[in-house]
């Protein structure tokens, strides 16, 4: 469901939920020398689907948020995918080619598909050449041959989904879109099951000091009622078991964020698996698009809301600093399809201690 200003307002005007967050000072002076910090940038789809020069990818959004990376001295970018609203070669290669600002300054990037960035409703091809595509824009991700880090041993999982570590931090970007030609009409994509004891091995690895877990999709989402486990809008709860599965390795071995997009709101919330036995926060981390989605129930008792933001382009800023996590999340109002330098405010800020 797309939703306009006005939408919003009229939402919010009936008595959506919409906390009050009070804006917090944007620079920390004091920030010390051992910190470094990463940025997570969430979907950048853009409404003009196949036309240069956006081929359905935001980028003036990309632009505006990549100076505001290079200016907090990020080392790296993730984004948790929906690079691009249409999955072909030109969406793919502009996508690439407005991180060109960031290679030059030194800070990597590293994607992760979103269903669009699987999808071509225009010009329908298979998934094959749809993930070709994708490779060709973003090539060498950990996990390919030569490239560190690793990646599930399933057929063409390589780069898609992978782990890396930077400094004292390991990361997990899991993709649940087609992978594979199968002979189905989409393709064959793998389940978080199929990933589970591959998680687990990463996470158990005494390489890290804390780690993070990303995908596109959400555990429970706001709007989107298909989620990270499965496609099926009547059933959040589907595949309880691997839900359980899941939440209780991030619990156990100190995962304390999932990290999301697809939902096109910033919102904080605490998770419980559907036995009760284990809890994460998930951060679906804003918007970096032409849409903006407004929550609708049902929401599931087993979620605690935190904080909510909807309608804002935003990111996070992760802040990592001796054995604490800061993570910062960022916006502005949305802008048209003109260039723009915004003034972005800290709209939530939270820390975890590690150890
Ligand atoms: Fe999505």
């Amino acid at each position: 469901m797309k939703t306009t200003r006005r939408d919003f307002l009229r939402a919010t005007s009936l008595g959506l939920t919409l906390p009050f967050i009070p804006a917090i000072p944007a620079i920390h002076a004091e920030e010390s020398n051992l910190e470094w910090r990463f940025g997570v940038i969430p979907d950048t789809q853009w409404k003009t689907n196949m036309d240069a020069p956006f081929y359905g990818t935001a980028i003036h959004i990309i632009d505006a948020v990549n100076a505001e990376m290079i200016r907090q001295k990020v080392d790296f970018v993730l984004e948790v995918g929906d690079l691009v609203e249409e999955a072909f070669t030109e969406a793919f290669q502009t996508r690439a080619q407005h991180n060109k600002i960031l290679y030059e300054t030194g800070i990597k990037f590293y994607p992760l598909r979103g269903n669009h960035d699987s999808n071509n409703n225009i010009t329908p091809v298979c998934c094959s050449t749809m993930v070709a595509q994708y490779k060709a824009a973003f090539p060498n991700l950990p996990g390919t041959l030569g490239n560190g880090g690793s990646s599930p041993k399933l057929p063409n999982a390589a780069g898609m989904t992978y782990s890396f570590t930077h400094k004292n931090g390991k990361f997990l970007l899991l993709d649940t879109f087609p992978l594979v030609d199968d002979g189905s009409e989409d393709g064959k994509a793998y389940k978080i099951g199929d990933y589970q004891s591959w998680i687990d091995a990463e996470l158990s690895k005494d390489d890290h000091q804390f780690a993070l877990v990303f995908a596109h999709k959400d555990l429970l989402g706001q709007n989107h009622k298909d989620n990270v486990f499965s496609d099926d809008v009547t059933n959040q709860d589907s595949f309880p078991e691997t839900q359980n599965a899941f939440i209780a390795s991030l619990q156990k071995y100190g995962v304390k964020n999932f990290i999301c997009g697809h939902d096109h709101m910033y919102h904080r919330s605490r998770i419980k698996s559907p036995d009760g036995k284990s809890e994460i926060q998930q951060i679906i981390c804003g918007s970096a698009a032409h849409k903006f989605y407004l929550p609708e129930p049902p929401f599931l008792a087993r979620e605690t809301s935190l904080v909510k933001e909807l309608n804002r382009i935003g990111f996070l800023i992760v802040h990592v600093n001796n054995n604490s996590l800061r993570i910062a999340y960022h916006s502005t109002e949305p802008f048209g399809q003109e260039p723009l330098s915004p003034k972005w405010e800290i709209r939530d800020s939270f820390s975890n201690t590690f150890n």
